[in-house]
C-alpha cells in the first residue's frame, strides 16, 4: 500500500513535471504565423493597403510619405530569421548563407522603395508601375525562398 501510493505520487509528480515542461517548451518555440517577421509583414501589408487607396485618389505625396514606414518595417524585418529557417534547424554555415540571401532580398526590396518614392514624388506615373512591379518580384522572390507554408 506504501509503495502503491509512492509509485502514485511519482506517477503524479512525473506527470506535472512533463506538462509543465511542454507547457515550457511550447511558450518557448515560436508558432509558424505568430513570429515578429509575421508582424511586421502585416505592418508592410496594411501599409501597401494604405498607399493603394492614396495613389488611387491621386494624392501621391501622401503615398509617398508612406515610404519611411515601409522601410522601417523591412529594417526590423531584416534582423529576424524566416520560421522556415528555423523549423529546419539549420545551423551554422548553412544557416548563415540562407540568412544571408534573405538579408540581400530584403534590402534589394528596400532599395524598390527609395525608387519608388523619387517616382511618387516626380509623379512619373510609369517608374510608379515599374518599382511596384518590382516589388511584387522582391515580394516573390522573398516568399518563394523563405515563407513556410502554415
Ligand atoms: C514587399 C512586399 C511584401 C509583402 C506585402 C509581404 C507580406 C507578407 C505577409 C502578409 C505575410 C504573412 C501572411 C502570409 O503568410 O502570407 C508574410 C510573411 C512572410 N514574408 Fe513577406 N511580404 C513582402 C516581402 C517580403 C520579402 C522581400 C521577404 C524576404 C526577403 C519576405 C519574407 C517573408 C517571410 C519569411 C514570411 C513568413 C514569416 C516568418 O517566417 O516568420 N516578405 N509576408
Amino acid at each position: 500500500m506504501f509503495i502503491k501510493k509512492g509509485l502514485l505520487a511519482a506517477t503524479i509528480l512525473s506527470v506535472s513535471c512533463s506538462t509543465a515542461l511542454f507547457a515550457h517548451e511550447h511558450h518557448q518555440d515560436e508558432m509558424c504565423g505568430e513570429t515578429k517577421l509575421h508582424g511586421y509583414m502585416m505592418d508592410i501589408k496594411n501599409e501597401l493597403r494604405a498607399m493603394s487607396s492614396d495613389i488611387k485618389s491621386g494624392d501621391n505625396s501622401a503615398a509617398a510619405e508612406r515610404i519611411d514606414s515601409l522601410i522601417a518595417s523591412l529594417e526590423q524585418s531584416r534582423n529576424e530569421t524566416p520560421y522556415q529557417l528555423k523549423a529546419e534547424k539549420l545551423k551554422g554555415e548553412a544557416l548563415a548563407t540562407q540568412q544571408k540571401e534573405y538579408v540581400r532580398i530584403i534590402d534589394g526590396t528596400i532599395d524598390v522603395f527609395k525608387n519608388l518614392e523619387q517616382a511618387l514624388l516626380s509623379g512619373d506615373s510609369a517608374g510608379i508601375k515599374k518599382w511596384l512591379g518590382e516589388m511584387g518580384s522582391q515580394r516573390q522572390q522573398g516568399h518563394g525562398a523563405f515563407k513556410a507554408n502554415c
